[in-house]
Parts: C-alpha cells; structure tokens; sequence
C-alpha cells in the first residue's frame, strides 16, 4: 500500500459527515435520507443535454468532467443525501478487454469473452483511471457547490451480475447461458467469478481512497439462481469483497443489492455481513421489517413505476414504506432504477411527502 494511504483514510474518516453514512452506521433521524438508484439519468433534460455533448453514453462514463457533472445534476435539483458516482457496472468487463456498446435505445451489447489468462489487473486499472478522477472531482465539486455533507457513493457490480453479462453478452430475462455454464464448466466459471471478485475489491478501493464514503454494490441478477447457486456464486463472492474491503475500511458502509433474492435476503445479509440491505420491490415492508431490519438498516423499495405514475397511489405506498420502517435505521430509496419517462415533478412531491412525514408523524 502505499505510504500516504493511511492519511487519506484518515480524510475521508472525516468526510463521514452526511445524514446517509450515519444512518448505515446506526443513527435515525425524524426521516430517513433519501437517494434514488439511477437519480443521475435520462428523465433529466440536463443530463440528456450532457449525454449529446458527450457523444455517447461511454464517452460520458470515461470523461471525468461530464460524468462529474451529471453526477452533481439531480444533488442541485433535489438536493439528495447522496451522490451517486456516474459509471456503469459494465466498465468492469471492458476494462478487462471485453468489448463493449451502448447501441441507441437498447441494451448494452458485448464482444466475446477475453482469455482469462492474458487479463492484467494492472491495465484494468490504467483503463479505469478515468473513472477514479470522476470521483475525485465529485467530491471536489460537492464540497464546493454547498454540498458538502452529501456522501458520496462509489458502486460495483457484484461478480455474478458481471458475468451475467460476460457470458450472455447482452441483457436477457433468464441468463441461461451463464447459469449453464456455472453448472458445466464450475473450474472455468470460477475462475471468472474469482477474477472479477479481485477486480471488484481492486476497483471499489480505489473509489474509497479517491473519496467515495460508502460502497453499494449491485447484484442486478442474483435472483435468478436457486439457493444452492445462489450461495456459492452471489453470497460467497460478495462476501469476499466485503470482508476485504472492511479490512482496509472498518468504517466505510457497504450496501448489498441482491434484486430477486426473495426468500435468501436474510441469508445474505447474515453472511456477507453486509451494512445495509437494498430491498427489491417484491418485498413487503411489513416482512422486512420483522425480519430483515432486525439484521441490518435496509434501504428501498417504492416500484419505480409508482413513482412514474404519482398521485395518490404515491403517497400511499410512500407512507406505507415510512410507518413499517421508522423507528429504527432505513434509507428511502426506489425498489429499483427511476424510469426515464419519470416526471422531475413526482421526485419532487416524494421528498415533500417524506419531509412532511417527520413532522406528521414523529
Ligand atoms: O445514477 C446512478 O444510479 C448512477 C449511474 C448508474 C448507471 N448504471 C447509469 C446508466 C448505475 C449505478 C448503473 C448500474 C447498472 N448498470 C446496473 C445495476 C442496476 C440495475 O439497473 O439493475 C446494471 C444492470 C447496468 C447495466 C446497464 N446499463 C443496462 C442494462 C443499461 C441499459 C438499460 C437502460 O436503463 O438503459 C445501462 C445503461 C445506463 N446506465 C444508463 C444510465 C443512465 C442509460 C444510458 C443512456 O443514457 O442512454
């Protein structure tokens, strides 16, 4: 490690100021801090604006002043309790050599898989220095645009989401290919899983040390394994990558986002010793509560298109969220990513609702 490596966790020790980190470390307030996945995206016209000077969405991702600036975009508008780095998980296989495109209105696309062999950390890293700067500069930025008791998120894929689409090479409902080959070739599967769990920690290390205060990391496709290969290739790994990273970082939060998990959320959170729990928008409020609150704080879960859609359905299921959570450390947040049809409006009459709860209710 470095020499000045303990200097700068000392730093970023300090920067821990923000309403999120101390909720993840056990604190509640009269509301809960509020962020939303994907807040940074095309339902802003600002951030579309950025994305045509950019050129394209991976030009945005590797030019440390764009990506910065869409980053900071929905923190002026809604003044959230955390920034998001703007990234994507994908850059982790492009940066290991896979081929990678974002083709207009579709998913992203990618190239054959590398050779396991030939792929060097080290130039991973070199590919990934973009990325490193942009957090640099969000932080810079937060700091000196007012925002300084904004935390900062870094994120990661999780390895088994990765190699979904490493092996399937595209968006799929089911990920059959890579589940097959988990299942058939378990020697070449793990040794991509163990590659990428390397990567991961490598990868979110460096977003701590440039000065992310909190880590989620997403496991986009977890549900669609069955408990025996959900245990092996979703909470072994992860598992890894935390316990590493708690190593260096005692104090740095991480959130675990295992979509789909169902009846292996608790599972997971107990093993991985995850700081926070991402609920999808399958769990009832009032089972997490009984069950998986009492493990960790967790962070969710409004469906998306129920915060497309507003009214009053909005409010209701806003407040649902509220009464089974409050009382003890929860984050808000959706279920999953904002749609990009979402109005900006109905954003704004959330964080207005959940103001108001604390005065209402507490
Ligand atoms: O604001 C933020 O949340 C930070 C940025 C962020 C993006 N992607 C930007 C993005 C984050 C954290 C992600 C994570 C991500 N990327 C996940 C995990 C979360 C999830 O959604 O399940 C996954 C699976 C990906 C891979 C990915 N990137 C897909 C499947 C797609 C296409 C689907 C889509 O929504 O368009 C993307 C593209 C993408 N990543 C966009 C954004 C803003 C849209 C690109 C555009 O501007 O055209």
């Amino acid at each position: 490690m470095p020499l000045n490596t303990n200097q700068k966790i000392q730093e970023i020790i300090k920067t821990m100021t923000g309403k999120l980190a101390h909720t993840l470390q056990g604190k509640t307030f009269d509301t809960p801090p509020i962020w939303l996945m994907r807040q940074a995206g095309r339902y802003l016209p600002e951030y579309l604006a950025t994305r045509s000077t950019a050129g394209n969405f991976l030009n945005l991702c590797y030019t440390p002043t764009l990506a910065s600036e869409v980053t900071l975009q929905p923190i002026r508008r809604f003044n959230f309790d955390a920034a998001i780095l703007f990234s994507d998980i994908l850059v982790i296989p492009h940066a290991m050599g896979q081929h990678l495109e974002f083709a207009a209105n579709h998913g992203p696309i990618l190239g054959e898989l590398p050779d396991l062999d030939t792929i060097d950390l080290s130039k991973f890293h070199v590919n990934l220095s973009p990325v490193y700067e942009t957090v640099s500069i969000i932080r810079k930025q937060l700091n000196n645009e007012g925002f300084s008791s904004t935390d900062l998120i870094g994120f990661s894929g999780a390895p088994w989401t990765l190699a979904c689409y490493m092996i399937d090479r595209k968006g799929t409902k089911d990920f059959n290919e890579t589940r097959t080959m988990a299942l058939s070739q378990p020697e070449i599967f793990s040794k991509l899983i163990d590659l990428l769990t390397q990567a991961a920690t490598e990868y979110l290390t460096q977003q701590i040390l440039h000065g992310a205060n909190i880590i989620q990391i997403f496991d986009s496709w977890a549900g669609v394994l069955p408990p025996d290969q959900f245990r092996k290739w979703v909470i072994a790994p992860t598992k890894k990558i935390i316990t590493n990273l708690h190593h260096q970082f005692p104090h740095i939060p991480v959130i675990g986002f295992p979509k789909g998990a169902s009846f292996l959320y608790a599972e997971y959170a107990r093993e991985t010793a995850v700081t926070c729990l991402g609920l999808d928008t399958q769990v009832p409020p009032e089972y997490a509560a009984k069950n998986l609150q009492t493990i960790c704080p967790v962070q969710g879960n409004l469906d998306p298109m129920t915060l497309k859609a507003g009214g009053k359905e909005l409010k209701h299921q806003i407040l649902k969220i509220i009464e089974n959570f409050k009382g003890k450390p929860y984050v808000f947040n959706l279920g999953h990513g904002i749609d990009k049809d979402t109005p900006p409006a109905h954003i704004k009459q959330l964080i207005k609702i959940i103001k108001e709860s604390g005065i209402n209710h507490d």
